[in-house]
């Protein structure tokens, strides 16, 4: 057998589906060649890569790589539980965590799959992010029916508490608040015009994570939020809000842990993404104390040329230039892709292509292979600074 991680040498790869020869591999860095991918890597460097799992690059520096996951994408692919497991330690449940996936009736909770989920991830070492208590989406019909301002605050707290309770030292965060913040909303404050602040009030997130701090006192609790990375009118006053309304929180010693940017980005957003003014956002949460994470990273390609070649790179591109420059940032500890197959994604039905073609927003195609997606996720990995 030869040494692993020398340039231009055969080794012995663990392919992350498996079952790569090393002539396959050689084939597929003509093909990359050809397509003009074969910059997001040297030859080298890329078998490398396609050797070694996004956890364990990201854990080379002391970070966490890990996707979505709905249980029942394993029953459908037994390559894709095996691509789950061999790249991921870190898993945030898509669907079971909801209110509404827990609750169809006022009061009774079933906690089958939520468990199942949080035991698949026990049994195998992946820790679990809690996704998500407070949302204005995903509310059971019996909530959105009966919820009052009289009302409000009791629901809320008596959620948290049965929910966060029942994961208690389970899990390793909290997103507490989802999406909490709207410009469109038109309120100086920048909170989003939600069921929650209407019938609790403005206090409503500094409850909400009193009330998980007191259920589940070793989450790490975190503020989760959309559109945060793009440098344009809509995220800069999402950034504006998120840090006025978390200095207040601070200094009445809310315990906010971290923040959550859920990084659904799009094609056609490069000139928006990953410039200074995204990198001097990141130092602030910083200088508060937060721990950031990418949560619900994806490209949407629905703008992007048909080609899959040219999509691909472009995807790629999205890719490389948002990790990069959110992991020059030790504040960032971990990237969480919001899935990992493009057999398994959300925007198949939430930012469909008009030509109808399957949609490629993520880092392994169809058949669980890597795509360009995954080498510039790879590259930003083996070129992030080890976190101290
Ligand atoms: C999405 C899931 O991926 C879908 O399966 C579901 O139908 C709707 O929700 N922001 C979030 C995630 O915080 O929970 C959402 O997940 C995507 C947007």
């Amino acid at each position: 057998m030869q040494t692993a991680n020398q340039p231009g040498t055969t080794h012995e790869a663990i392919a992350p589906t498996g079952g790569k020869t090393e002539m396959d591999r050689r084939d597929f860095v003509k093909e990359l060649g050809a397509m003009g991918l074969a910059k997001w890597a040297g030859i080298g460097a890329m078998e490398q890569a396609a050797a070694t799992p996004l956890k364990q690059l990201a854990a080379n520096k002391g970070l966490l790589f890990g996707s979505c996951l709905a249980l029942k994408y394993f029953a459908q692919s037994a390559a894709y539980q095996r691509l789950f497991l061999t790249q991921c330690d870190i898993a945030t449940p898509e669907v079971h965590m909801k209110w509404n996936s827990l609750s169809s009736q006022p009061g009774v909770y079933d906690f089958g799959n939520a468990d199942k989920f949080v035991a698949f991830c026990a049994a195998n070492h992946i820790k679990v992010r809690g996704h998500t208590l407070v949302w204005h989406d995903a509310l059971p019909a019996w909530v959105s029916g009966q919820l009052t301002a009289e009302n409000g605050q009791a629901m809320m707290v008596d959620h948290i508490r049965k929910v966060a309770g029942h994961f208690a030292g389970k899990l390793y965060s909290w997103d507490v608040v989802n999406e909490v913040l709207d410009p469109g909303s038109h309120r100086a404050d920048g909170l989003r015009d939600s069921p929650w602040l209407q019938n609790v009030g403005v206090d409503y997130i500094e409850q909400a994570f009193r009330a998980t701090a007191a259920a589940d006192p070793n989450a790490l609790l975190v503020w989760n939020e959309n559109y945060l990375e793009l440098s344009n009118g809509f995220g800069i006053a999402k950034r504006r809000a998120m840090l006025n309304l978390l200095d207040g929180l601070l200094a009445r010693g809310v315990p906010v842990h971290g923040i959550g940017l859920e990084a659904h980005l799009r094609g056609d957003q490069a000139s928006v993404l990953g410039d200074a003014s995204y990198e001097a956002f990141l130092g602030e949460l910083e200088r508060r104390g937060m721990k950031i994470f990418i949560t619900e990273l994806d490209v949407q390609d629905a703008t992007l040329p048909a080609d899959t070649g040219a999509r691909d790179q472009a995807v790629a591109e999205i890719y490389s230039r948002f990790l990069t420059a959110s992991l020059r940032q030790q504040a960032v500890k971990g990237v969480v892709t919001w899935g990992l197959s493009d057999a398994f994604s959300w925007i198949a039905g939430y930012r469909p292509r008009k030509d109808a073609l399957p949609v490629r927003p993520l880092p392994f195609d169809a058949n669980c292979q890597p795509k360009a997606a995954y080498y510039a996720i790879a590259a930003t990995l083996q070129s992030a600074p080890h976190r101290g």
